[in-house]
């Protein structure tokens, strides 16, 4: 079976003077998914956007013939509950949080399951990944962090390599469908390795935003995964 790739850019890099814009541009270039990065300046030391921004952009996540590109949440929240509600409301598609912010994981799932979005679980570059024992079949969407959340531009962190090889065994064993991505620090020069140790789905922000041409960017990655 081949896998289908999914690249995310991260619209933190983004210029947020010209937010609605930087997503149609982003979109024409060839994302996949829309990846939103909420900070709330206590889980993570950084405060970004809440779900008044998601709705607004939401509109504006699809291609030029109108198919929809999946607004991907990643909750950097504590406690998650309450805004994973409301992200939903605002036209989330895949909602992610650390499972380390939530008291009641399998609520936490069920909630987001309950408002017809797809749940995920997101794992820091230190955190074990026990609690998949337990509900691997509850979710839709595994992310590992290949920096430490708070920041955009970081370097990734190899060890995540070695984790991706391991989460991408759980998901075989599980037989579920469930999206492997990883977040942090990836560029067209590492992308080859990431997808090669088991991930189909790649955040990218500073890479892309950060270079005046998204498209080659975009394509220089997809050329990469080849
Ligand atoms: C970090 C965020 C990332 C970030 C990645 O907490 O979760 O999505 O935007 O940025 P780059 O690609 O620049 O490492
Ligand atoms: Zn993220």
């Amino acid at each position: 079976m081949s896998t289908t790739y999914r690249i995310a850019p991260s619209i933190l890099s983004a210029d947020f003077a010209f937010l609605g814009q930087e997503v149609h541009s982003v979109i024409n270039a060839g994302a996949d998914w829309i990846h939103f990065d909420v900070m709330d300046n206590h889980y993570v030391p950084n405060l970004t956007f809440g779900p008044m921004i998601c709705q607004a952009i939401k509109p504006h996540a699809k291609k030029m013939d109108g198919t929809p590109v999946p607004m991907d949440v990643h909750l950097m929240v504590q406690p998650v509950d309450t805004l994973a509600a409301m992200f939903a409301d605002a036209g989330a598609d895949y909602i992610s949080f650390h499972p380390d912010a939530s008291p009641h994981v399998h609520r936490s799932i069920q909630a987001i399951r309950a408002k017809n979005c797809k749940p995920g679980l997101v794992f820091n570059p230190a955190m074990p990944l026990d609690v998949l024992d337990w509900v691997i079949d509850d979710i839709d969407l595994i992310l590992l962090m290949s920096v430490n959340p708070g920041f955009g531009g970081q370097s990734f962190i190899d060890s995540t390599l070695r984790k991706i090889e391991a989460v991408r065994k759980r998901i075989e064993a599980s037989g579920k469908d469930i999206r492997l991505e990883v977040d942090g620090g990836i560029k067209g020069d590492n992308i080859r390795r990431v997808a090669d140790a088991g991930a189909d789905t790649f955040v990218a922000g500073s890479a892309i935003f950060g270079k005046p041409d998204y498209k080659a960017v975009i394509d220089q990655m997809r050329a990469a995964l080849r």
